[in-house]
């Protein structure tokens, strides 16, 4: 493996060498140059942070998986690592596919899935998935085991293995399909080499539920229990479910050795375009934490003219509302990324247009719901996207621009109850993420000025609307 781990690296820092930087992500994890898409072994052991993810280290498109590696103090500021698996051996010849990190007493450990084409590659008809184990003693050197959990007779996809410890036991989720259907299996295991089947989960039981059930996860948060996962093949319905395939949760209760009591439907975690195979892990101090990839299969990726292709996710905190929904907030670490800060006053604006600044990245904005009539407000970010209130739908709408028809269109969330809409809002070289009161509601969605601009403005349409005092942020890089 040493020589495909160097080779690979080589691949990357020659991509490297020709990348441009117009949709470069400033604060978000993305690689050096090449393909990346879901993030991979999210832990933090020994005090540090590892995310590693889906890496494609020869070219801007998808292809056979490494996992690259990145490592943090804080949470906030990263550094690129050497790559941490390279496809090759028998049993992962065409893929070292997602998986997890678990700290097994001080050693860092990776469960993944070895992935194999027995037919013609890209053929998903004809796979051979098999879990695998490999560990590191420094934490950037990895030592392959091999397989260590095979695929049951019959099934016909199996990946994404995530791990925890319950007690004095192991316990995985695993990804699969039986019978054209998507389901989450569930193993226990006492050293992590040898698993046992416990139950299936959860599974889809109509086609529309879903025919492969990608990258779960299985939590508690609060008095529930989360499993979380990204079923292919969901139907849309109304606004849900818009993207080509979904990530989101079922809500409920389990102990160790019973069935998954789900006492709440399916819902999406993330309400934009691009947000796709989030992964959880805990924090130093236990809060429940989650990346995802910031993309989705099969969208335009402007970026790829430009040498990579693919990021993930700010990182953030989950907790569970005192209603029983999930909240999602961007992780309170990110505050270390603040720099120059820019107030601006409270505003009333009727049928007008005002230039807030074009450096702001971080964006704290409230809006009062009750003394505004106008038809559409909110704000405006360059010429490639903008975020209003939908007074006649009374909805919050992301809304892109681009030349590319695949980028552009609508996404949109329900305004929550009360008087006021406060906004959080992450604007990157290429991307939008927004967090609605308070982490009720989430939409993240790739944009791609291709003039650069990312200057915010409060807009007015049709009407009045009332803004508070806001404060943006210039955000420093996560790079070391
Ligand atoms: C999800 C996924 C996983 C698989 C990986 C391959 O986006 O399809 O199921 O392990 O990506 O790169």
């Amino acid at each position: 493996m040493k020589n495909a781990l160097a080779q690979a690296d080589h691949a990357v820092e020659a991509l490297r060498a020709q990348r441009q930087d117009l949709y470069y992500p400033h604060f978000h994890l993305a690689p050096a140059a090449g393909w990346i898409n879901d993030p991979n072994g999210l832990v933090c052991i020994n005090g540090v942070y590892h995310a590693f993810y889906q890496h494609h280290p020869y070219d801007q498109n998808w292809g056979p998986m490494h996992w690259g590696h990145a490592t943090s103090r804080d949470l906030a500021h990263w550094q690129h690592q050497p790559i941490a698996l390279a496809p090759g051996d028998d049993y992962d010849k065409d893929g070292c596919f997602s998986g997890c990190a678990v700290d097994d007493n001080g050693l860092l450990t990776l469960l993944y899935t070895g992935h194999v084409w027995l037919g013609k590659a890209g053929d998903d008809d004809q796979v051979r998935e098999v879990q695998c184990l490999a560990t590191s003693e420094d934490g950037i050197h990895f030592v392959k085991h091999g397989p260590v959990l095979l695929p049951p007779e019959g099934i016909q996809h199996f990946r994404d293995p995530k791990v925890w410890r319950a007690g004095d036991c192991w316990w995985m989720v695993v990804g699969a399909k039986e019978n054209g259907l998507g389901q989450a299996r569930l193993y226990h295991s006492s050293d992590l080499r040898n698993w046992q089947f416990d139950r299936v989960l959860s599974g889809a039981q109509t086609l529309n539920q879903g025919f492969m059930w990608e990258c779960p996860d299985f939590f508690p948060l609060g008095e529930k229990q989360v499993l979380l996962f990204s079923p292919q093949g969901l139907a849309a319905q109304g606004y849900r479910n818009r993207n080509r395939f979904q990530s989101g949760y079922l809500l409920g209760h389990w102990q160790p050795g019973e069935d998954f009591g789900v006492t709440q439907p399916f819902c999406e975690l993330d309400s934009g375009h691009d947000f796709y195979a989030p992964q959880s892990f805990t924090a130093a101090d236990g809060r429940r934490m989650l990346f995802a990839w910031m993309d989705m299969w099969e969208s335009p990726m402007p970026s790829k003219a430009h040498g990579w292709a693919g990021a993930l996710t700010l990182p953030r905190e989950l907790t569970l509302a005192t209603d029983g929904n999930v909240l999602m907030n961007p992780a309170r670490e990110l505050t270390a990324l603040r720099g120059q800060q820019h107030s601006f006053a409270a505003v009333t604006l009727s049928n007008q247009r005002q230039a807030l600044d074009d450096e702001v990245q971080e964006l704290a904005l409230t809006l009062n719901l009750v003394n505004s009539n106008a038809e559409r407000y909110g704000i405006t970010i360059g010429k490639a996207a903008r975020l209003y209130v939908d007074n006649q739908a009374h909805r919050l709408v992301l809304e892109r621009f681009s030349e590319e028809p695949g980028l552009c269109g609508c996404r949109s969330v329900p305004l929550p109850e009360g008087d006021e809409l406060s906004l959080r809002v992450f604007i990157d070289r290429s991307s939008l993420e927004v967090f609605v009161n308070q982490g009720v509601a989430c939409l993240t969605s790739r944009i791609y000025p291709a003039d650069g601009q990312r200057g915010v403005s409060l807009f007015a349409e049709g009407g009045q609307a009332q803004f508070a005092a806001s404060q943006g942020w210039e955000l420093e890089s996560i790079w070391d």
